[in-house]
């Protein structure tokens, strides 16, 4: 099994580090959020034991294991500050071997709107599609219909938006349709289609 060390991120207005057993209250309490319910498909109710699983389950054998790369999204500075939101990509196939990943992401409340998600995905997808970096050849990225925010965040980074799945993606038990889109390493990490009018009625 090989295992990479979680490593730091950073640009002028975010740093991403890997969230520890340090942040488990504040992620608890962000998950509760009922936005963050509706369009991802974590635990609702969500507890305190749910934000612990997900720092020393899925987030540390994510790295070991190199399937899956979380950070959490915090202000820039030498400590690990407050949790702001959460970015990260799953993985699959084999490293080196035409490997894909999706893109995923949730920012606390009181964070959104301010572009940070999208500063800290772009950093989490440059290095993904580096061929120096984690080297992956397609990051990928769904939400759930409706869900234009995340839309948004997808479309200013450049990806291309391939269709509406049906009944895609399982959240807690029914299949909802998902929008899918997809970034290639040599895409332009800017958007490449208009953003759809219908877009409007959601704002
Ligand atoms: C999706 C989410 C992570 C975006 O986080 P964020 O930090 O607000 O993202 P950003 O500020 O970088 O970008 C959000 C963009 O969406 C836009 N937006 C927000 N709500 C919108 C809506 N209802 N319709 C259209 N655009 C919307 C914002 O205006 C912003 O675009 P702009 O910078 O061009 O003005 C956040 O809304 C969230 O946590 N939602 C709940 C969890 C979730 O949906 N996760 C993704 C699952 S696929």
């Amino acid at each position: 099994m090989r295992a990479m060390e979680p490593f730091v991120l950073s640009s002028e207005r975010v740093r991403l580090s890997v969230p520890t057993i340090r942040d488990v209250d504040q992620i608890a309490a962000i998950c509760a959020d009922p936005a963050i319910a509706e369009w991802t498909t974590v635990p609702s109710p969500y507890s305190h034991a749910d934000a612990e699983a997900f720092v020393t389950g899925m987030v540390a054998d994510g790295w070991a294991r190199e399937t899956n790369f979380t950070w959490a999204i915090r202000e820039p500075g030498e400590a690990d500050g407050q949790v702001l939101g959460m970015v990260g990509i799953t993985c699959e196939g084999e490293p080196g071997v035409e490997r894909a990943g999706e893109l995923g992401y949730w920012a606390a409340p009181g964070a959104r709107d301010r572009g940070l998600t999208t500063e800290a995905a772009r950093l989490v997808v440059d290095w993904a599609l580096d061929p120096e970096g984690l080297g992956l050849v397609r990051a990928h990225w769904s939400a759930f219909v409706g869900n234009w925010a995340s839309r948004r965040v997808a479309w200013k980074l450049g990806f291309r938006v391939e269709g509406t799945l049906r009944r895609w993606s399982v959240q807690r038990g029914v299949r909802r349709d998902a929008w899918v889109g997809s970034l290639l390493p040599g895409d332009p990490r800017e958007p490449v289609e208009p953003w759809p009018v219908e877009a409007g009625a959601a704002l």
